[in-house]
């Protein structure tokens, strides 16, 4: 069975004292809960101190972008390796730097190969559009994001995709439990055309768009997802705890029943 994972991704949102004091906030609680994985993505700069407040503890870190070449003369930008030392996964093609910052499945895919090769996980984002979505394109544009992301990528390594469709970030307007668990089902499929049976088995593949405390039991209960990557509900301590905490009580019941 694979391991639930809620991610927070937090934006360009929080100063460090502000990042500093929504993990203090929830810590404790966020610590103790059991059978998902919880991964916090603060903006860069906050990265250090929140790794500090968490040490020790069952909370795990994310990065929401790098850049692919190891070191050198690229102002501004921050490496793989600088990465690997603070933390454990790093968040890869989100529709936000593909439209405002031009991210193309080529760089993408390069950054992908930079992360595994450092022994970060990647959490790799792809979506559709309203537009793709509305002309029926879903599976054409997933199956594409997906080939072109992970070119060249031959093992796995700890991945976790992220379907998170465009027109449901940061719209409060989610996908449906039913829509998104078809499209991640499609991912998987694809998967185990890309690879094999089992690695697509043992994949963790999120939701992500809109998910919030209201709604998400109705993705996390659907059985091809396996957790959610949160925006907008991750800035507050009470909406993100209490996702992970429903994420728990689903796992825990599942796990008994099997
Ligand atoms: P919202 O949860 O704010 O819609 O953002 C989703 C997202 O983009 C997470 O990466």
């Amino acid at each position: 069975m694979r391991l639930p994972l809620i991610a927070g991704n937090r934006k360009m949102n929080t100063t460090v004292r502000e990042a500093v004091a929504l993990v203090s906030e929830m810590r404790l609680e966020l610590d103790a809960i059991a059978n998902v994985d919880k991964v916090i993505c603060p903006p860069f700069i906050s990265l250090a101190a929140v790794g500090e407040l968490i040490k020790g503890s069952s909370i795990k870190l994310g990065a929401q972008n790098l850049y692919f070449a190891e070191k050198g003369a690229y102002t501004g930008e921050i490496s793989p390796l600088m990465l690997a030392d603070l933390c454990q996964f790093v968040i890869i093609g989100h529709s936000e730097r593909r439209q405002y910052f031009n991210e193309t499945g080529e760089i993408i895919n390069k950054k992908a190969q930079a992360a595994l090769r450092v022994g970060l996980k990647p959490i790799l984002c792809i979506g559709e559009s309203l537009k793709e979505n509305e002309a029926g394109k879903t599976a054409e544009v997933v199956t594409e994001q997906m080939r072109s992301s992970l070119a060249r990528v031959n093992e796995l390594d700890g991945l976790v995709i992220a379907y998170e469709p465009v027109w449901a970030i940061g719209t409060g307007r989610a996908a449906t439990g039913q829509q998104a668990n078809e499209t991640i089902g499609l991912i998987r499929h694809n998967i185990t055309k890309l690879y094999d049976k089992e690695i697509a088995q043992d994949l963790r593949i999120l939701y992500g768009g809109s998910v919030t405390a209201a709604n998400a039991t109705e993705f996390i209960s659907q059985p091809e997802i396996d957790g959610a990557l949160v925006g907008g509900a991750s800035l507050k301590a009470e909406e993100f705890l209490s996702i992970v905490k429903q994420t728990s009580a689903i796992r825990t019941h599942l796990s008994e029943e099997s």
